[in-house]
């Protein structure tokens, strides 16, 4: 391997990993992550740059919908390569000047990290140079209260992210968690959801022929219902 390619390689954090740990400089103040946020699920993100339409876009939504995340425990925290006083800049160009799909007056509350150094980004493998080798791409790392990455998403710099999908990641992992079963493909809240695969091929009979509101498709393949409410009561904050 040439030495110059070998000096740009880093680590990707991978899913089950703790969360890479640094200290830094935000619009917040600082922080010191995961540790900060321990108890709480969080969203850590990178954007590619500040003032930059799709970043703005995606800050606007992200900031709307903030509140709907904190209602299910989950904080919000941003990243990108650039200074302090950019990121302040923008922020405030946002809130006083950009008016977007109904959005306006947006205040970003949550913290954006400032990473001249590309120190953080490099730990969590968000510059990616065969995209850019000077902007991070469109990370996504969730994060559990115990300070595990428990889903990783990234999205090149030319396509804003889902939001309603970020959102019902959160809520997926935390049901998961909460009713120890799996998610189908397209879960959202009220949907079935699956039951562990039977350990052997006796318990899977038993679960095939049992009047448990279970249904089976095969031995592997048995859902459950999970109503909307049972799902909510958990998650929401009191
Ligand atoms: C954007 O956010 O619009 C953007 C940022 C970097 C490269 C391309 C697009």
């Amino acid at each position: 391997m040439e030495t110059n390619q070998k000096e740009t390689m880093h680590a990707m954090p991978r899913i089950g990993d703790p969360a890479p740990e640094f200290k830094a400089v935000t619009t917040q103040g600082p922080i010191n992550f995961p540790g900060d946020f321990k108890g709480d699920w969080v969203i850590l993100f990178s954007h590619p740059a500040d003032f930059t339409p799709v970043c703005t876009s995606e800050f606007m939504t992200f900031a709307v919908m903030e509140e709907k995340f904190a209602a299910v425990n989950c904080k919000l925290v941003g990243l990108s390569i650039d200074g302090i006083y950019s990121h302040i800049a923008w922020l405030r160009t946002i809130k006083e000047k950009i008016e977007y799909r109904g959005m306006k007056d947006v205040e970003v509350k949550f913290p954006l990290i400032e990473d001249i150094t590309m120190e953080v980004a490099n730990k969590y493998g968000m510059v990616q140079p065969g995209e850019s080798e000077t902007k991070a791409v469109r990370a996504v790392f969730f994060i559990d209260p115990k300070g595990v990455i428990r889903t990783i998403i990234y999205y090149p710099l030319s396509l804003g992210r889902n939001f309603d999908e970020l959102y019902r990641v959160v809520v997926a992992l935390q049901a998961a968690d909460a009713f120890g079963v799996a998610m189908p493909a397209d879960w959202r809240p009220g949907d079935d959801v699956i039951v562990p695969t039977a350990g052997s091929c006796g318990v899977a009979k038993e679960r095939m022929e049992s009047k448990e509101d279970m249904k089976c498709y095969d031995w592997f393949f048995c859902t459950k219902p999970l109503p909307e409410e049972k799902v909510w009561s958990k998650l929401k904050k009191k």
